[in-house]
């Protein structure tokens, strides 16, 4: 089975109005030319309708960085994934490490949206990491299984493939500090495995998998081109517009 490249832009909480929308045409008309990468953004809640808008009819999907479990109710501050299906998000990233980091997100918490996602017809982006003191401690194997698979609990086979893995080393993420190419392919090499256990081989080689943490033109070429990187999660480098372009082109 042969796993299209997909290669999305994490906007985080970045951009205003009139910017997510310049940068949406920006990117659409940058990548007006591809048709053999899948492609996707994800700009902040409150720009989504705007952007996607924008993006209709364009290679470009749009995803939300985050969605709730439930589907409506006294739920302050919270978003649906019939919220973000109404205003044309076809993605929503779950578990991003920040959420977890920052937010304090539990493993628990991101499998119950992971399942919401799932079954409401969303493809989520369910991202795992260790932190640099786990990968020091010889815990990467242990702490990234264990995101994977409580992530993962309770989804079927045939669900599982819809979902896509964002393997980000947390100590990667943001600070201008790549994962080489061969500890990136060691991850996901480990995530497919771990897959196959849990799904089956067949299951495993269709579940793409993504590397994300500081991904630039400059490395996207060689980490792209490792058997296990099934495409890029790109924060920093989706903000401007070569960057992402020139991300892109080297998965070509
Ligand atoms: P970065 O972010 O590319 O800025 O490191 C990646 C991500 O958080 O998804």
């Amino acid at each position: 089975m042969v796993r299209r490249l997909f290669i999305a832009g994490n906007w985080k909480m970045n951009t205003s109005s009139s910017r997510a929308v310049e940068l949406a045409e920006q990117v659409a008309g940058a990548l007006a030319y591809v048709d053999n990468i899948d492609l996707a953004v994800f700009p902040p809640f409150v720009y989504l309708s705007q952007v996607a808008e924008v993006l209709k009819g364009t290679a470009l999907a749009v995803g939300a960085q985050d969605c709730f479990y439930e589907d409506n109710g006294a739920f302050t501050g919270e978003i649906s994934t019939a919220m973000l299906k109404d205003v044309g998000c076809s993605y929503v990233i779950i578990g991003h490490s920040e959420r977890r980091h920052v937010i304090g997100e539990a493993d628990e918490l991101i499998n119950r949206k992971v399942l919401k996602a799932v079954g409401d017809g969303l493809k989520p982006i369910l991202c795992v990491g260790e932190l640099l003191e786990q990968r020091q401690a010889d815990e990467t194997d242990e702490v990234v299984s264990r995101q994977v698979k409580i992530g993962l609990e309770g989804l079927g086979k045939a669900d599982v493939l819809n979902v896509t893995i964002a393997y980000e080393p947390v100590w990667a993420i943001g600070t201008g500090e790549t994962a080489t190419p061969e500890q990136a392919q060691q991850a996901h090499a480990m995530i497919r495995q771990l897959l196959g256990e849990l799904y089956g081989g067949s299951v495993a080689q269709s579940v793409r998998i993504q590397y994300g943490g500081s991904v630039k033109p400059d490395n996207a070429a060689e980490l792209l081109a490792c058997p296990d990187i099934d495409g890029a999660l790109v924060g920093g480098a989706s903000l401007k517009v070569t960057d992402f372009a020139g991300i892109v082109a080297g998965g070509r």
